[in-house]
């Protein structure tokens, strides 16, 4: 965890009990032995604050987060097949994500990969986060909420397969 260089080891502690239930991926982008990005996958929604209230039965990305040295180069891309093939496989139809609305690279990065607005007006996410410092900080931004649908007929033979059996599974 010492290694991780992004956010606070208390965050890291709490994402990775959540990991341990069940309820997220940490994943985390390596550099040879440097971590140097990270996104989480949550099952059950988001960690965002603020989200509207619509009953989102899908998995949600969030906290895509990639070191400035080491953007441009398809990092964010990678952890997102990742992010999107691992519920795909589970059956899963579909992959939420919510965006700040002037954040015109990662609004360029998800238009490119197919997320599309879900038409869900735009709305307010506050919190707090503690600056290098070590001050409280309150932060908020007006988000969109955009929705991909996870079935497309890139998928191979194999994922389609393997997406059927955890189908059978599960029903
Ligand atoms: C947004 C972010 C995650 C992108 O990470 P990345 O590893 O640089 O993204 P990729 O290299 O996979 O980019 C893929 C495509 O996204 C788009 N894109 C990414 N960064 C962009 C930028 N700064 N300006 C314009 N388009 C951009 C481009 O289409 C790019 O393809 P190209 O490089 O062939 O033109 C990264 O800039 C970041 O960590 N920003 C701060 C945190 C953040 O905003 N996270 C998203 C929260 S919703």
């Amino acid at each position: 965890m010492q290694y991780l260089p992004f956010a606070r080891m208390e965050t890291h502690r709490r994402r990775f009990a959540l990991q341990e239930s069940g309820k997220l991926i940490f994943l985390v982008a390596w550099w040879g032995n440097l971590p140097v990005a990270q996104a989480l996958l949550n099952w059950q929604g988001g960690d965002a604050s603020g989200v509207p209230p619509q009953i989102r039965p899908w998995p949600e990305v969030s906290s895509l987060f990639v070191s400035p040295s080491y953007r441009r180069m398809g990092i964010a891309s990678l952890l997102l097949d990742m992010s999107e093939q691992i519920p795909f496989l589970q059956g899963y139809d579909n992959i939420g994500l919510c965006v700040y609305i002037d954040n015109q690279p990662a609004l360029n990065l998800y238009a490119r990969r197919g997320y599309k607005d879900a038409g869900w007006a735009p709305y307010l996410a506050s919190g707090t986060y503690v600056d290098p410092k070590g001050g409280q900080r309150d932060w908020e931004e007006t988000r969109i909420y955009l929705l991909k649908s996870l079935v497309s007929s890139s998928s191979s033979l194999e994922m389609l397969e393997e997406r059927q059996q955890n189908k059978q599974n599960v029903g």
